[in-house]
């Protein structure tokens, strides 16, 4: 049985409980937050025994594997170096840092000490996604041309005010760091390594120190040319969380509210894949989507030496660093070569 520790028992902390609910040889048998009252309500839900408010008392007393981050972002490093120096195998969720300075510190002390690091990117196992992943790799789009994702959703003001962390540059980023991550990894996973990145980004409308809108323009390495448009102040509600992919051969738009959704799916030769395209869309519960199961599947089987991480601590860093190169790009108002110094 491996033994989970979950620290940070806010909004995404049910996937987890949830996902790990649902796999057998696993179990959370510890939560941890700030707020104690948290992570009682949780443990109560749940069936947890122990409680703390404390995360490294927790990570001191118990006896575990690993340990589950879901506190806010800029935390993430500090909480995982100390899981690392203990041995602990770490799971954290996206982004793991909001700087690439700490994210290499935790990558370098999960490798000094030998254990692995997971970041939770668990829009890559959507079933809508596998797909169009699969026929990326079958070459079925012939030259790819142009890729563009959309990111049009609502976070009121009351979202930013439920929590100091939110909106900040410390602990948060923005609009592109936060929800749009999951995207800007979708596209370098999708179409492969970033060679420069142009963009503008804004705060037009809620009173937070990071931008609620920004558009960015990816040049890949490959030649393809991408598009980013963010912005969560679309007028009333969630509308689109999308990706599509023209090439020469192949036409596709993944949508929905978050890439749960298959608008246009068109090749110029046929495959069995096309058959399944309509019973691969889903209706997500929300915009988090389902992953966390098949990610946690992945993590088990890793932990118990069957499989390696799917998305591990290099994979995740990747998109961090096309974020940190937006920032610097809109900051800066020029193009932004890539790999970051
Ligand atoms: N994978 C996804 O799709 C997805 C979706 C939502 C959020 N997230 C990520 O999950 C993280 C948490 O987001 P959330 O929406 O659940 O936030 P949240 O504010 O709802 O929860 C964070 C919790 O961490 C606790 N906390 C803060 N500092 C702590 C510390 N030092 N020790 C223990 N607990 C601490 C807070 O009290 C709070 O309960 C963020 O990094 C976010 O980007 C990922």
């Amino acid at each position: 049985m491996i033994k989970f520790g979950l620290v940070g028992c806010g909004r995404i902390s049910d996937n987890h409980f949830k996902a790990i609910e649902n796999i057998d040889s696993c179990q959370i048998t510890c939560c941890c937050d700030i707020d104690l009252d948290k992570a009682k309500e949780k443990a109560e839900k749940y069936g947890i025994k122990a409680v703390y408010n404390d995360y490294r008392q927790m990570l001191g007393n118990e006896n575990l594997d690993a340990v589950i981050v879901c506190t806010p972002s800029g935390i993430h490093p500090e909480i995982g170096i100390f899981a690392a120096e203990k041995m602990l195998h770490v799971i954290t969720e996206k982004p793991m840092a909001i700087d690439l300075e700490s994210a290499d510190a935790l990558i370098q002390s999960c490798d000094k000490n030998n254990v692995k690091l997971f970041v939770v990117k668990q829009n890559r196992l959507n079933t809508t996604m596998q797909l169009l992943k699969k026929a990326v790799e079958k070459n079925r789009f012939g030259k790819i041309y142009l890729v563009q994702s959309n990111v049009f959703w609502q976070r009121p003001q009351s979202y930013y005010d439920q929590a100091k962390w939110r909106g900040t540059w410390e602990f948060d980023g923005g609009a592109f760091m936060n929800q749009a991550s999951h995207y800007v990894d979708a596209l370098y996973w999708l179409i492969g390594p970033v060679d420069y990145v142009m963009a503008e980004t804004a705060t037009m409308s809620r009173k937070i120190e990071t931008e609620d809108t920004g558009s960015a323009i990816l040049k890949f390495r490959n030649g393809v040319i991408g598009t980013i448009n963010v912005t969560l102040l679309t007028y009333p509600k969630n509308y689109e969380g999308s990706i599509t992919i023209l090439g020469e051969k192949g036409t596709v738009k993944i949508g929905g509210i978050a890439v749960n959704k298959i608008e246009k799916w068109e090749f110029e030769d046929y495959d069995d894949d096309d058959r399944i395209v309509t019973e691969t869309n889903y209706q997500p519960p929300n915009v988090y989507g389902f992953g966390h199961i098949p990610y946690y599947i992945n993590v088990v089987d890793t932990l118990k030496g069957k499989s390696s991480a799917d998305i591990d601590g290099r994979d995740g860093r990747k998109s961090l660093e096309i974020i940190r190169a937006v920032y610097l790009s809109a900051k800066e108002g020029k193009k932004i070569a890539l790999p970051l110094k």
